[in-house]
């Protein structure tokens, strides 16, 4: 019988695996990308009693569920975000751009936790490697954030062999932080740190270790500029939840969003603003969100959103300009650009709006990134208030999708958006038609329009 090759090669830009070289990896069709790698070893099946192996107890679907216990690290927004708490044995990878404050974040995470007590009542242990700072450096951040006497355990390291035989053979701990993924190697590959192999390999080594013991880990992973978490990625499937830190270097506010649980809800999102003393929780998002609104201006309109369980008032701003080039320009910042198009080819073939000739400018205040349907109306609001220079009510918020009829439809959960636009003082609403009684109680004015043509008569007509 033929040996079994120990090796097989890997594509460092899609990570698809091959049994034989190529000069072009077909899944992704890049060429020169296949690098041979060592294959993970695994134990031969007669370790395991032959071909047997062990046997697996099945259940019922029926019964009780088991309820999870979390760590909590009473950073509230951290907490939610993570579905409650982290769950023991649990992995997080923790993704965003270089220097948006992964490390600064994960500091005050661990500093926390280690406040706690776990599920036998002990003081949750934490240990905190870094492949990227050194020791010196990493306490230097945790005196400047004011967590210096916290007790978490601290190493600079990016040896997994290392890391893996002192955490088997100490005290479990019960929350680790590998600050980067990217940094770490294993030394039985000849391949540079951060190149898939390594980083699916160390990522792999150290999920397998933090199940078989039990402990919560963070893995830390730096995105590329195109948003893709170009190495991590190939760890997505294997961890049980993905976390994305984003933000605008401009802006002092990140939102930590939730792609991937399997511990609690997607789509949700924590905000922080950072600060001198490191990032601080922003309980009320929308009030942050509006601070520099100006009210009263062409071309401005609040939306009330709803990111993951939580309302979100944003503003959405639109500049209309005269063409400046040889074709018009289209600009969206935070928002889908493919979406702008389709409302204004709704806007001038329904209703014969025509920003042909005309550069336009979209943003969303504040640097958050909106991907509801249900920013349509408020953005057809931000351009017909841009191009007719009328303000919109500056205490009306307006949400709602548009149909390529022009027709308006209705999203969910509309009360929840109502209720938040009511809390900070805004006192009229603009939304599609609704059977819902419970809007009616929100204590704000109404107006349900069925399609655009009544919203351009707020701006052309009357009003
Ligand atoms: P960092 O956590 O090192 O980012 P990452 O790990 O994602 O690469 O954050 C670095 C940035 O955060 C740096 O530009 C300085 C800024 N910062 C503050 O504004 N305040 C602080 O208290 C800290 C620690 C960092
Ligand atoms: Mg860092």
């Amino acid at each position: 019988m033929a040996k079994k090759s120990s090796t097989h090669f890997v594509c460092q830009n899609c990570g698809t695996t091959y049994s034989r070289w190529a000069g072009k990896c077909e899944a992704c069709g890049q060429w020169n990308t296949l690098v041979e790698e060592a294959l993970p070893s695994k134990e031969s099946p007669t370790a395991t009693g032959g071909l047997g192996g062990k046997q697996i107890n099945f259940t019922s679907l029926r019964g009780a569920p088991e309820i999870l216990f979390r760590l909590k690290s009473t950073i509230h927004e951290l907490d939610r975000v993570c579905g409650g708490g982290l769950v023991p044995g649990s992995v997080i990878l923790v993704g965003g751009d270089p220097g948006i404050g992964k490390s600064t974040l994960l500091l005050q995470a661990v500093a926390h936790l280690s406040k706690g007590v776990n599920k036998t009542g002990s003081p949750v242990k934490c240990i905190y490697i870094s492949g990227e700072e050194s020791a010196d450096q990493v306490r230097l951040r945790a005196l400047r954030l004011g967590l210096a006497d916290s007790a978490v355990q601290l190493a600079s390291t990016t040896n997994v062999r290392d890391i893996v035989a002192t955490l088997d053979n100490n005290e479990t701990p019960d929350v680790v932080v590998i600050d980067s993924i990217q940094t770490m190697y294993i030394d039985t590959l000849d391949s540079a740190p951060g190149t898939v192999g390594q980083v699916r390999a160390a990522g792999h080594e150290l999920i397998r270790l933090a199940k078989r013991k039990g402990f919560a880990l963070f893995l830390v992973g730096h995105v590329t500029k195109e948003g893709t978490l170009a190495g991590p990625r190939v760890l997505e499937h294997m961890v049980d939840t993905v976390l994305y830190f984003e933000g605008d270097r401009g802006h002092h506010f990140r939102i930590l969003r939730a792609v991937k649980n399997r511990f609690g809800a997607t789509d949700e999102i924590g905000v922080f603003e950072m600060t001198e003393q490191g990032l601080s929780e922003v309980p009320n998002p929308s009030a942050l969100f509006l601070a520099e609104r100006r009210g009263h201006i062409a071309g401005s309109c609040v939306f009330a959103g709803i990111e993951g369980s939580r309302p979100i008032l944003v503003e959405i701003q639109a500049l209309v300009a005269p063409m400046g080039g040889t074709s018009p320009r289209r600009a969206v910042v935070g928002w889908d650009s493919g979406r702008l198009l389709m409302i204004l080819a709704v806007l001038e073939a329904r209703y014969g709006i025509s920003f042909a000739n005309k550069d336009i400018f979209l943003n969303i205040a504040g640097g958050l990134k909106i991907s509801e349907p249900a920013a349509d109306m408020a953005v057809a609001t931000a351009l017909i208030s841009a191009l007719t220079q009328k303000p919109a009510p500056a205490d009306m918020v307006v949400f709602g999708e548009i149909g390529l009829s022009g027709e308006t439809r209705g999203v969910p959960q509309s009360e929840l958006r109502l209720k938040e636009a009511a809390k900070l003082g805004f006192e009229r609403a603009m939304i599609p038609p609704t059977r819902s009684k419970k809007n009616k109680a929100v204590d704000l004015k109404i107006y349900e329009v069925g399609n655009l043509k009544t919203l351009i008569a707020h701006f052309t007509g009357e009003n």
